[in-house]
């Protein structure tokens, strides 16, 4: 057995995303288990931190035992010895980002969303083609235990036909002026490639789609629950891309659903973001890690509801989550950002397929820019087929 290094530009390194998930969870544990098994070989990334604060580069690099950090893009995109580049900088950013690692003839490996819109996203796709590049895009969620739990039940024919969906995702995001806000103010100001739908819908399209199949077209309204916010420095600032949407949903195989994110809610259910699947043989509803199944042959006659006089004002104590299984076949746990990277290292090394290319990031895109096209228009927007 031999072992090969691979070269990967980490850009944005010291950011949120990319210093936790990327580095901590998933390409330092391949570092420190000795590399990536490709065939009969290990390759073993040799990571070189990219940003702009030198700093917070050499804190994050020691602390994860990373030989190399720069703040020179240039010079790091002109080094031979790093043939792949990850970009996890801020959204605005991106295209831009990725268009000069193309030009340098690098490998690409995205966060979402991979660009601002679908048309730059395409012109990024064709130029990484031309010059036989390899890339790929970001797309974790579907690894959350809870949601591999609800895939697997599809594949196995648990939920019959399809009725409908329900999709429920956010939390209260403090102002930054009533209390210190959890998100950067970039997040609401579009020339920052903000938005909750940019943010989020690039997910749920992955979601959505591995669990359910392919979505026809979609209608969504928008809003800004909160429309002045409070930055860093204690000054206010307008937000000017909505934070709260809804969108329904028509998939190919003609249920509807619905999805619900907001940074202007406060969290009841179950779980952060929750995603209830109904069908004609059983329902299912997952949060990030835990999964419950309601049968066909389990579930019961409701009653509380219209049985005249005054029935329904009646507290009948039900409890209805009670009503409902938890699957508890754990799949292993495996950090969500690490499938990712394991696949993209392969692809890159072995040429082995790679099923969330920079078209699968541009579907993801698809998505977002059509909720956000709907909710302008007030009409269906339909979902052209991008890639393969
Ligand atoms: N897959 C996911 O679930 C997920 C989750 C969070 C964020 N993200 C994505 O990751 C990206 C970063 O998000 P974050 O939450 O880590 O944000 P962040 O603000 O914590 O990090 C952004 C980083 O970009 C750096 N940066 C800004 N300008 C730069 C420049 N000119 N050159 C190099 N670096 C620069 C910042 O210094 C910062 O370190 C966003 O595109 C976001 O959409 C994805």
């Amino acid at each position: 057995m031999a072992t090969r290094t691979l070269g990967i530009i980490l850009n944005g390194a010291t950011g949120r995303i990319c210093s936790t998930q990327h580095l901590a969870n998933a390409l330092a544990p391949i570092r420190s288990e000795g590399g990536l098994l490709v065939g009969e070989d290990r390759v073993m990334p040799r990571l070189l931190l990219a940003g702009r604060d030198a700093a917070k580069l050499a804190q994050v690099a020691a602390a994860h035992g990373v030989e190399a950090w720069t703040t020179d893009l240039d010079s790091a995109l002109g080094d031979p010895e790093f043939p792949v580049f990850f970009d996890a900088a801020e959204t605005h950013l991106r295209a831009v980002t990725l268009r000069r690692a193309i030009a340098a003839g690098k490998h690409i490996y995205t966060e979402k969303p991979v660009a601002p819109t679908v048309a730059e996203g395409l012109d990024l796709l064709r130029a990484a083609v031309a010059r036989g590049l390899k890339h790929g895009a970001v797309e974790d969620k579907l690894y959350l235990p809870g949601f591999r739990k609800l895939k697997r039940l599809a594949e196995e024919g648990f939920f019959g036909r399809v009725v409908g969906f329900r999709m429920e995702f956010g939390w209260w995001v403090f102002d930054g002026v009533e209390a210190p806000s959890q998100r950067p103010p970039w997040n609401y100001r579009r020339a920052g490639g903000g938005g909750i739908v940019l943010d989020m819908h690039p997910h749920w399209r992955y979601v959505i789609v591995g669990i359910l199949g392919p979505i026809r077209r979609v209608v969504a309204a928008n809003w800004t629950a909160q429309p002045e916010r409070g930055d860093e420095r204690g000054g206010l600032y307008a937000v000017d891309v909505e934070d709260s949407t809804t969108t329904l949903v028509e998939l190919a195989g003609g249920a509807h659903g619905t999805i619900y994110s907001s940074w202007a809610t406060r969290v009841r259910g179950d779980d952060l973001v929750t995603f209830q699947v109904d069908g004609t043989k059983g329902s299912a509803m997952a949060g990030l890690r835990r999964c419950w199944i309601q049968a066909a042959i389990d579930t019961p006659r409701i009653v509380g509801f219209n049985l005249g006089g005054d029935a329904a004002t009646l507290d009948y104590r039900m409890d209805y989550a009670a009503q409902w299984r938890e699957v508890t076949d754990e799949p292993a746990y495996v950090n969500p950002y690490r499938p990712g990277w394991e696949g993209f290292i392969r692809h890159v090394v072995a040429g082995e397929p790679f099923a969330s290319d920079l078209a699968a990031g541009i579907r993801d895109v698809q998505l977002a820019e059509a909720c956000l096209a709907s909710g302008a228009e007030g009409r269906w927007v339909e979902l052209a087929p991008i890639g393969g």
